[in-house]
């Protein structure tokens, strides 16, 4: 008897989710399946979502006991809720009674945490309160909200879903906290924010984030601030950029000066990938007159931020994998964050906060302080979407990136790491529930 020949299920359909993931060619963007498919979704939210640590908000944003915003991951919902002692929590949005969505908003403010359906109430800190008539040995401590892993790092609140959260997020705190605590955003209100929903898959908006290969073509107003030589090693300039480099480098030595002066860390950091936790951090100088993103590059409050003694202190950007990325300014600080509502659906946040005590209309005007990134996102919505587009047609074929597009190759390699991980520690398909 002739046994048949073991087959291998990949070797049979090439959109293997597994077989793409393990064969993903270096250098290239992904495949067509990793953007458009729900499979890729659904691994997306367990293996990357669920599993890293994720920025959520900036404390800010939650200033008084009570104040709370909530999250909607896939399925998950979380609140992040400031208690009455002033500490930062973060709890699963569904009541221990039956389940029912407990905070509906996407933010406010609450004396206790009641639910609609049957009136449990929960204190800020996730403990039962009160329950109505229950039997007799009802214990309200076994019934607190299950609580979601937090860390506010400088001003920023990033939550964990996962059980076991990445280890590697408290050294990652303790290296990029000097850089941004200068900026003392403890100290600063929320001036605007502004919620994009793109109509692209999130990896592309990470992607299009990654790299300035495309702003001197799409982004007129931040190209007014940021320099266009961004990502190029200095021999590989192109020439009609020269000049915009020379501007750069004159720029950055009045930075070196005044962050020296400041006690700012300058130098980058850049651990995109090889870790849990990938990141990057740096000070670089803007153009202009080097202060903030306006069209002009003035700063765009009079209040400076924390003990800064100049508003030229150019732009601190970070950068954390999965989902977001941030510019610190003299003047003012703006956070972005992203979450997958679909495979070809990505809500963008952008929020601006200032001193807490500047006032608008004396010390800002919203519309100076916005314009640069409010446009700077749609042009990038609309590159994404067209990207999203161009790729759902069977005539695709992932291409090369560029030397600038260096981050998009450690974007990728990171989150093939990600799923790797989550299948090696959950099993084929990486389904963990
Ligand atoms: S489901 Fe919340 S009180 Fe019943
Ligand atoms: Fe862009």
């Amino acid at each position: 008897m002739t046994l048949a020949p073991e087959v291998d299920p990949r070797t049979d359909n090439p959109d293997d989710p597994d077989r793409l993931i393990d064969e993903r060619r270096p250098g290239y963007c992904l495949d067509a399946p990793f953007y458009l498919s729900e499979e890729f979704f659904r691994r997306d939210i367990d293996a990357v979502f669920a599993s890293t640590w994720i920025f959520a908000a900036a404390a800010a944003e939650v200033p008084e006991p009570g104040d709370f915003v909530t999250i909607d991951i896939g399925n998950y919902s979380v609140i992040i809720i400031r208690d009455d002692d002033e500490n930062i929590r973060a709890h699963h949005n569904v009541c221990r009674h039956r389940g029912a969505r407990l905070l509906s908003e996407a933010n406010g403010s609450v004396g206790n945490i009641v639910c609609s359906y049957h009136q449990w109430t929960y204190s800020p800190e996730g403990d039962l309160m009160s329950a109505g008539v229950q039997a007799p040995g009802f214990d309200r401590t076994c019934f607190s909200l299950r609580s979601v892993n937090v860390r506010v790092v400088a001003g920023l609140v990033f939550i964990c879903l996962a059980q076991n959260p990445p280890e590697d997020f408290a050294e990652v705190a303790e290296r990029i906290a000097p850089y941004i605590e200068p900026h003392a955003l403890d100290k600063t209100k929320v001036a605007a924010q502004v919620d994009l929903i793109e109509h692209s898959n999130w990896k592309l908006v990470m992607e299009n984030n990654r790299e300035c290969y495309h702003c001197e073509a799409g982004h007129p107003e931040l190209t007014c601030t940021f320099f266009p030589t961004y990502g190029y090693a200095p021999e590989e300039i192109p020439k009609r950029l020269k000049p915009a480099y020379q501007r750069y480098l004159d720029a950055e030595e009045r930075l070196r000066v005044n962050s020296e002066r400041n006690n700012l860390p300058t130098q980058l950091i850049a651990e995109l990938s090889g870790r849990a936790t990938g990141f990057r951090i740096e000070r670089a100088a803007l153009d202009g007159k080097g202060e903030s993103y306006t069209m002009d590059g003035g700063a765009a409050s009079a209040k400076l931020l924390g003990d800064l003694d100049t508003p030229e202190l150019g732009r601190l950007s970070m950068h954390t994998q999965p989902n977001a990325w941030f510019h610190f300014m003299g003047d003012h600080a703006v956070t972005f964050s992203l979450v997958p509502l679909g495979p070809d659906r990505t809500l963008v946040r952008s929020t601006w906060l200032v001193h807490e005590d500047a006032v608008e209309g004396v010390d800002y005007d919203v519309e100076n302080l916005t314009t640069v990134w409010v446009k700077t996102n749609e042009q990038d919505a609309a590159l994404c979407a067209k990207a999203h587009r161009g790729i759902s047609s069977p005539a695709y074929v992932p291409g090369p990136y560029a030397p600038t597009e260096s981050d998009l190759e450690e974007f990728c390699t990171w989150y093939i790491e990600r799923l790797q991980a989550h299948r090696a520690q959950n099993g084929t398909g990486g389904q963990s529930r």
